[in-house]
């Protein structure tokens, strides 16, 4: 039995893959790049097989799960790679930027958990463990494309949930917020690694052991226990007010007929605004 981590060379991945591994579990860490991944294998030793897959392409996926010996069975997939590029609004974003996120973050994801769960469903257990966000659920400027996709994780995992029932098979999905630590906004700002270290400067962010730590203890839960979603921030972080943009607002007040009923203190407000 084997953990599958995607996104193995950096970030959650590697952090995943160390604390599955020191919990005694092998694990089988893909990515693109090679380099990273045996690194990670001269530190892990034999608990760790890295293997080299391209999330952006479902033939580099097909070819990577054929190379696997035809007797590892996977107990868990844990689909992390994934990326965010660029934070342009939608109107000046790189479409191509757009393309690699859907590409990776749901094409890919959606491909290799579809190669995975057949074996999983024969053998009536087995756990997807996909690695959301809370862009997923709350939207923010330039967070469009990004966004979206890990909405699509969110309810893709929910609807695994349904198609599964009755299987054993379990699905979670893990949503974090500001998580410092890894490659992320370096990747995001195309290695205008100043800015990406910005966002990070003063403030307690999540780490990706604390990401690790929450999966793993998700893997470790009772076989009867399915933990839905599971949405994490910093304390650091919380959420702000919904903004409004406000035109020359009074005169539309006036025509809807209220200019009447005015207060003074309306009338007051009116003014400033003359
Ligand atoms: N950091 C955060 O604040 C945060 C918050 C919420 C959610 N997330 C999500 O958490 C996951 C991991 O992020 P992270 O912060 O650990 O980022 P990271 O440090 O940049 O790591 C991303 C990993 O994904 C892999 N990856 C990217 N594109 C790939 C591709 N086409 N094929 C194969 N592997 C690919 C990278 O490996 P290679 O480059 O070697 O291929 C790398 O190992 C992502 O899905 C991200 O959206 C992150």
């Amino acid at each position: 039995m084997a953990i599958l981590i995607t996104g193995a060379s950096a970030g959650f991945g590697a952090a995943m893959s160390r604390a599955f591994a020191a919990a005694g579990y092998d694990v089988i860490g893909a990515a693109r790049r090679e380099d990273k991944l045996q690194e990670l294998a001269g530190e892990l030793g034999a608990r760790f097989r890295p293997l080299v897959m391209d999330m952006g392409k479902t033939e580099s996926i097909a070819a990577a799960l054929q190379s696997l010996p035809e007797d590892v069975e996977i107990d868990c997939l844990i689909n992390n790679a994934g990326l965010a590029l660029g934070l342009d609004s939608a109107d000046k974003a790189d479409f191509a930027d757009w393309e690699t996120m859907i590409q990776t973050n749901i094409v890919g994801l959606t491909f290799l958990t579809r190669r995975i769960l057949p074996q999983m469903v024969a053998r009536k257990a087995g756990y997807i463990i996909n690695i959301g966000s809370i862009a997923g659920t709350y939207p923010y400027p330039g967070g469009n494309v990004y966004g979206a996709t890990k909405a699509y994780v969110r309810q893709f995992s929910l609807n695994l949930r349904a198609d599964l029932a009755g299987t054993g098979v379990r699905v979670s999905n893990i949503e974090p917020g500001l998580c410092g630590g890894t490659e992320f906004s370096n990747v995001r700002f195309k290695g205008d690694d100043e800015r990406a270290a910005k966002l990070y400067e003063n403030v307690q962010f999540i780490r990706p052991e604390d990401i690790a730590d929450t999966a793993l203890w998700l893997y470790q839960r009772p076989a009867h226990m399915n933990v839905n979603s599971i949405e994490i921030m910093p304390v650091a972080q919380s959420f702000g007010a919904l903004p409004v943009t406000r035109e020359a607002a009074l005169p539309a007040v006036a025509e809807h007929g209220f200019e009447e009923k005015s207060t003074s203190l309306f009338s007051k407000i009116k003014s400033w605004f003359k």
